[in-house]
């Protein structure tokens, strides 16, 4: 395969070229919420083509005033900075509407007359995951795929991809059906983040780390997603999903490829892709027995959390009273390759934790002691590289210095930066970068199918397992703790400690 170049190029990023956007399930909350503020914000990034159309599908009967209105509406609540009519003005001013149920060919066909001559169209399927084939089905009947010269058609599917491994592989089928891959961004918000996108950067741009980055110097990983948030209004969803399918296979295994891949030979989207997918597929695959053993699901039980109280898992709404849902998982991993062999990867996500962070902390082997035996030094503290991918933004090196003084003392201390400190950044919703790439046709930052089975390929053993186990099995924490002991047990078994999330460096 030829390595197309990379869209993105040098120099100032370059205006995209003229588009339609068209959101599927535009009555929904993603789009007021996170696609108009975002579209806003690359608006006044003058980022936005300057012939940009926005065309919302839904099955609420709306009139075209009554959407935009709406979409005004949400903007103002939701926009991440002060809004200037002018460019809000640029991104609204060519607004319509269509109404239409989307099992319906009928509502393609409307939808194509209306669309007419349209040149380039972006469809965005801000829709519940069922419907998501049935959308790409319906463009690809009207004719609304087909890409001629000054035409492209791109199609951005949400999260979650499919349920499992057979679900996923029937929705790729599906799509593949009527679009080519190149054509299909599956959207994955966490790589929208400017600190999941610089762990390449960190990573490949310094001379530093890579040197020390294979399991000769390393002695495990930890991956933490930690959320404060309870499952609040989205019981219904998240009661039939749990924490392992809501942010394993795509938010965690994002972080674990994106800490674990090979350098690609060039930052061009298969390049990436490829090395992110070989990571995946080396991850070591566990019988459903074994994987049982490897990780842990847990409920959270009623308590507080920073102060706030929060009812059991089982007593919030749209929680079925038995529910054996989990809403906290951690996983032990092992990647089978030349550079991981031996060094376990400790991946954990859970709600109603203590704290809010997401981190990815690589912990260095110990230096040989015995020069210290006979000083006052006792232990040594670990060696840690930290990557604050959120809040907090940042990342942290810990090592020892000598403590001042006439005895010989060594303590762990921290070299620290931190992204505000350096860099300006404007509030973003995340998905600036996102719709701007598929824009611009950059699929770096999107998920290629075989990347998507290969995520479901790891998972499967242990839903597989958890399956078997029914609710023997599933451990529970206090809401507002540091989460279940038994994924304390997990790492203590290999002689390893979690990183406290509430607290403790860094
Ligand atoms: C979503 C999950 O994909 O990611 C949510 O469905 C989760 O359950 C959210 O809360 C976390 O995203 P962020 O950006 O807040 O870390």
């Amino acid at each position: 395969m030829t390595a197309a170049p990379s869209p993105r190029g040098g120099g100032a990023p370059r205006r995209p070229d003229p588009c339609t956007f068209v959101v599927f399930g535009a009555a929904g909350d993603l789009t007021r919420r996170l696609l108009v503020p975002a579209l806003y914000n690359l608006a006044e990034g003058g980022l936005l083509p300057e012939e940009f159309a926005l065309c919302g599908v839904a099955r609420a009967d709306l009139s075209d005033a009554a959407f935009r209105a709406r979409l005004v509406e949400g903007l103002n609540r939701f926009a991440t900075v002060a809004v200037v009519p002018e460019y809000a003005e640029r991104l609204l001013r060519r607004v319509t509407y269509l109404a239409g149920d989307f099992a319906d060919p009928a509502t393609y066909r409307r939808l194509a007359e209306k669309l007419g001559a349209a040149g380039n169209c972006l469809f965005y399927l801000a829709t519940p995951p069922d419907v998501f084939a049935e959308v790409a089905r319906g463009l690809g009947q009207a004719g609304l795929t087909r890409q001629r010269p000054g035409a492209w058609r791109r199609v951005i599917v949400e999260k979650p991809f499919g349920s499992d491994l057979a679900s996923a592989r029937r929705l790729n089928r599906a799509l593949l059906d009527v679009l080519e891959e190149e054509q299909i961004f599956r959207i994955d918000h966490y790589l929208g983040k400017e600190t999941v996108q610089n762990i390449l950067v960190l990573r490949f741009a310094n001379g530093i780390f890579e040197p020390l980055w294979n399991r000769d110097h390393i002695d495990h990983v930890q991956i933490t997603v930690a959320e404060t948030v309870s499952v609040e209004s989205r019981g219904k969803f998240y009661d039939a999903t749990g924490a392992l399918r809501d942010m394993v296979p795509n938010h965690l295994f994002q972080l674990l490829a994106l800490t674990a891949m090979e350098p690609p030979t060039c930052f061009e989207a298969d390049a990436v892709r490829s090395e992110k997918t070989k990571v995946l597929h080396a991850v070591h695959r566990l019988a459903p027995e074994r994987a049982a053993q490897d990780a842990v699901r847990a409920q959270y039980r009623a308590g507080t959390v920073q102060g706030r109280s929060v009812a059991a898992f089982r007593d919030a709404p749209d929680i079925a009273a038995d529910s054996i849902t989990e809403s906290y998982v951690a996983l032990r991993l092992l990647i089978d390759n030349w550079r991981w062999a031996g060094v376990p990867f400790y991946l954990r996500t859970g709600k109603a934790l203590a704290a809010r962070k997401t981190e990815i902390a690589v912990k260095f082997k110990q230096a040989p002691f015995s020069m210290f035996r006979d000083t006052s030094i006792e232990r040594l503290a670990q060696n840690f590289l930290v990557l604050r991918i959120q809040p907090d933004e940042g990342a942290a090196l810990q090592f020892n210095a000598k403590v001042p003084g006439p005895l010989l003392r060594a303590d762990g201390v921290r070299m620290d930066f931190k992204y505000k400190d350096y860099f300006d950044a404007a509030p973003s919703t995340g998905y600036e970068t996102l719709i701007y790439d598929c824009m611009i046709g950059d699929a770096t930052q999107f998920q290629r199918a075989d990347y998507v089975e290969a995520g479901w390929q790891v998972v499967q053993p242990f839903l597989d397992a958890w399956h078997a186990e029914g609710a023997r099995g599933l451990a529970t924490y206090a809401a507002g703790s540091e989460g279940p002991g038994e994924a304390d047990a997990l790492l203590r078994r290999d002689g390893r400690l979690w990183r406290a999330i509430a607290s403790g460096p860094a």
